[in-house]
């Protein structure tokens, strides 16, 4: 689970609200001098995280607006000198570890408030008069050293963390306009990855500090297939949010259907991917009720069909229309999108399954291999090409999002 919470949870217009409205500094401020989160339980975030199926969670550390969730020594742009007057991150993370769940923080690269963070096109002060002279008295070696300087906080003080998402460079690309963007040399990104692997060796990077990463990282959409780079696949997570905002943003509705959020889990774990979900608590620190109730409904699908999920990957296999596959050793599972009558046909895996079901009730898919050379009449289907296994369906779908078949394979490799 993604977790973006910040001072923009009160506005509640999006995350970029600072950018977005072009927000001084001292105007946002009325956010910072607001900010009273009373309500912030994350024991409860890890339980809905749990009930929902996730293994770990990433919580925004700071986001571009540049607020610090904790007891930064480096500034006083955090929690500690707010009304929740204590450092946020502390019980974060011993409920996640209570919980069992891994422990991930996203940091901001970008920091709109700091004031040696250059101008840029996507920075609050814009379109202010004269950038130009603004930026003469702005030093990006100073903000390199506040960066760096805060993930040894991070990665220093609050125990193992598992994972690491850092946002984002700019280097290149469409907004890189007027001004120059930034990318690894703004932030030193090589030593800085030192010293992550010095304090942290176990931990994992994301891809977004203009250097390769551990992952790759899509945003908001699915990719159509394994993740490539120079000819080799990579590990991938895809983020997505639950009404395109990734901050609270109480007036957007857009919110997906839990048929969607199931299918998009599904579709990334067949592709060899992850995902990472996101929700924008409001700012009194709760996950708002529809963000919830999209939690509950992933969970109502999870506590049946982890089995499909967790552990899985892709199988080396062509799924019939509308289904996907994934493969966990011995176990193929067939995730049905759509529903046909009364059969399905799985090329490819006559002769290689012992035994079909439902994964929701564990009732038995009857099996059938059909001559090739039967000629369809009446009421009796024709024959199928060789090799392919047929799946008798019942006529009622379960009620479920999206019903899966686990096919018990002969053998593990019997794909490869
Ligand atoms: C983006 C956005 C941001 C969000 C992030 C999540 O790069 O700037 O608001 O935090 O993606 O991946």
């Amino acid at each position: 689970m993604f977790v973006h919470w910040g001072l923009y949870a009160l506005p509640a217009r999006h995350e970029w609200v600072m950018s977005y409205e072009r927000t001084s500094v001292e105007d946002y401020n009325a956010y910072f001098e607001r900010f009273d989160p009373d309500l912030y339980d994350p024991r409860e975030w890890a339980r809905q995280a749990k009930a929902a199926g996730m293994e770990y969670m990433v919580l925004t550390t700071k986001h571009h607006e540049g607020f610090c969730l904790w007891d930064s020594a480096l500034t006083n742009f955090k929690a500690t000198n707010t009304a929740a007057d204590r450092d946020l991150l502390v019980p974060y993370v011993e409920a996640l570890r209570e919980a069992g769940l891994k422990v991930g923080f996203y940091h901001s690269l970008i920091d709109w408030h700091h004031p040696d963070f250059t101008i840029d096109d996507i920075h609050p002060l814009r379109d202010a008069p004269h950038v130009e002279a603004l930026n003469a008295e702005r030093d990006m070696n100073v903000y390199r050293e506040y960066l760096h300087g805060q993930v040894r906080e991070l990665l220093t003080n609050y125990g193992k963390i598992d994972y690491l998402f850092f946002d984002f460079s700019y280097r290149v690309g469409s907004i890189a306009d007027r001004y120059p963007g930034k990318g690894r040399d703004d932030w030193d990104s090589g030593k800085l990855l030192d010293m992550i692997h010095d304090l942290q060796p176990g931990i994992i990077v994301n891809d977004r500090l203009d250097m390769p990463g551990d992952f790759v990282t899509p945003e908001q959409y699915q990719p159509s297939g394994a993740m490539m780079n120079g000819g080799k696949e990579v590990p991938w997570e895809a983020c997505q949010t639950l009404n395109g905002s990734w901050g609270y943003d109480r007036d957007n509705l857009d919110y997906k259907s839990v048929d969607v959020l199931v299918r998009m889990l599904i579709d990334g774990v067949a592709k060899g991917g992850n995902l990472l979900l996101n929700v924008g608590p409001t700012a009194r620190g709760e996950i708002g009720p529809r963000a919830a109730a999209a939690l509950a409904g992933m969970g109502e699908w999870m506590r049946t069909h982890a089995r499909s999920i967790r552990g899985a990957g892709s199988a080396n296999l062509v799924p019939p229309p509308d289904c996907r596959y994934t493969q966990r050793g011995n176990r193929l599972y067939l995730h049905l999108f759509a529903w046909p009558f009364p059969v399905v046909y799985l090329p490819g895996l006559a002769d290689k399954v012992s035994y079909a079901q439902l994964l929701n009730d564990a009732s038995e898919v009857v099996m059938e291999k059909r001559d090739p050379s039967l000629q369809a009449q009446n009421t009796m289907p024709g024959g199928q090409p060789e090799g392919t296994l047929t799946l008798k369906l019942p006529v009622q779908r379960p009620n479920v999002a999206v019903p899966v078949i686990e096919l018990f394979l002969n053998t593990e490799s019997e794909l490869a």
